[in-house]
């Protein structure tokens, strides 16, 4: 079996995953979003704090797994610094104490491989990849052969959901928040203009988007719920019209949305429709790990040892 342990942001998660088989025999999640929510977003300094009330607190619970270990891996970037060593410090700790080998995991790509747990890898793929620190449209032609095709060149998708959120008073993650006041509308006269309009590279851009919010909050033309629809639609449809860039070139078959913000419904539905299009085959991570966990985390290091062993 392996550990994994996840805390690059808000969530202390930590997983036992049965390496042959890939079931997942223990995992849990302690998340802190409560406690930031007051704040509006993250605080490094409180989350780190709260990393290393919660991860030995789980680690307790999963204790009657530890003699069956026989690897142990941590998310080691991209993050808050302040955060993820407290998950790298507890799992170099079991190496060095069940004498067991440590693998260091990049985040973004257990966030792919949140496609694959319990399951085999399947690829090639084009995934897009939307969270609270990422907007980016990779290419993965197999495992470990990865290139970035685009990225956002300011805010992410979820931040800027978790931005208009804190701008109407709401809390955070304001991504859930804004998902459902948009559910309230099913139509408006408030327009917002899609980001990078007219160019014909592939990137990413929300923070104009943000401040049209802004914009129609101090108005007070529409209601939140009507913004809220807007904005998620015209976030959305920035989102669609980069990654219909990418379909028009590229003949890889299956595309994946993965990232907190795949849960998103709406984004869902509309990349249905696209890839329905485009006879594209589109795969999304079950609903429970779309967000931070340590699942996809054990997932992606036991393809590496399964990869690089061989
Ligand atoms: O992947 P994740 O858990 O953490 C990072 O790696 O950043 O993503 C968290 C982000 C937050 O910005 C949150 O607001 C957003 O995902 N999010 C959503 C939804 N659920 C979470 N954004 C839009 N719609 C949602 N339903
Ligand atoms: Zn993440």
């Amino acid at each position: 079996m392996i550990l994994s342990i996840e805390s690059s942001c808000d969530d202390s998660s930590l997983a036992i995953t049965e390496i042959k088989t890939k079931k997942v025999i223990f995992h849990k999640k302690i998340s802190q979003e409560l406690e930031h929510s007051v704040y509006g977003g993250v605080v490094p300094e409180l989350a780190a704090r709260l990393h290393a009330e919660a991860l030995p607190k789980i680690l307790k619970e999963a204790k009657e797994f530890l003699p069956q270990l026989r690897y142990v891996c941590a998310t080691t970037h991209p993050g808050l610094s302040v955060s993820l060593v407290e998950g790298v410090t507890m799992a170099k700790a079991l190496s060095m104490a069940l004498n067991i080998p440590f693998i260091g995991v990049d985040h973004l790509l257990g966030h792919i491989y949140s496609l694959f747990i319990e399951k085999d890898e399947k690829l090639p793929l084009i995934v897009l990849l939307i969270s609270g620190g990422h907007t980016n449209i990779f290419e993965i032609k197999a495992y470990n052969e990865h290139t970035l095709i685009a990225k956002s060149m300011d805010d992410s998708f979820g931040e800027s959901f978790d931005k208009v959120s804190k701008m109407m008073g709401f809390g955070y993650p304001g991504g859930p928040i804004v998902e459902k006041l948009a559910e309230e509308v099913q139509s408006s006269n408030c327009k917002f203009t899609v980001p990078l309009a007219g160019r014909k590279d592939i990137a990413f851009s929300f923070s104009g988007l943000k401040n049209q919010v802004r914009l129609s909050i101090e108005k007070q033309e529409f209601s939140f719920e009507e913004i809220a629809y807007t904005f998620q639609q015209t976030a959305t449809k920035h989102l669609l019209k980069e990654v219909k860039k990418v379909f028009v070139q590229n003949g890889t078959k299956d595309f994946a949305i993965v990232g907190g913000a795949s849960a998103n419904q709406y984004v869902r539905d509309e990349f249905e429709k696209l890839c329905n299009e485009f006879d594209k085959t589109l795969l999304t991570p079950k609903m429970e790990y779309c967000s931070d966990n340590a699942v996809m985390i054990g997932r992606y290091a036991i393809e590496k040892i399964l990869k690089d062993t061989n």
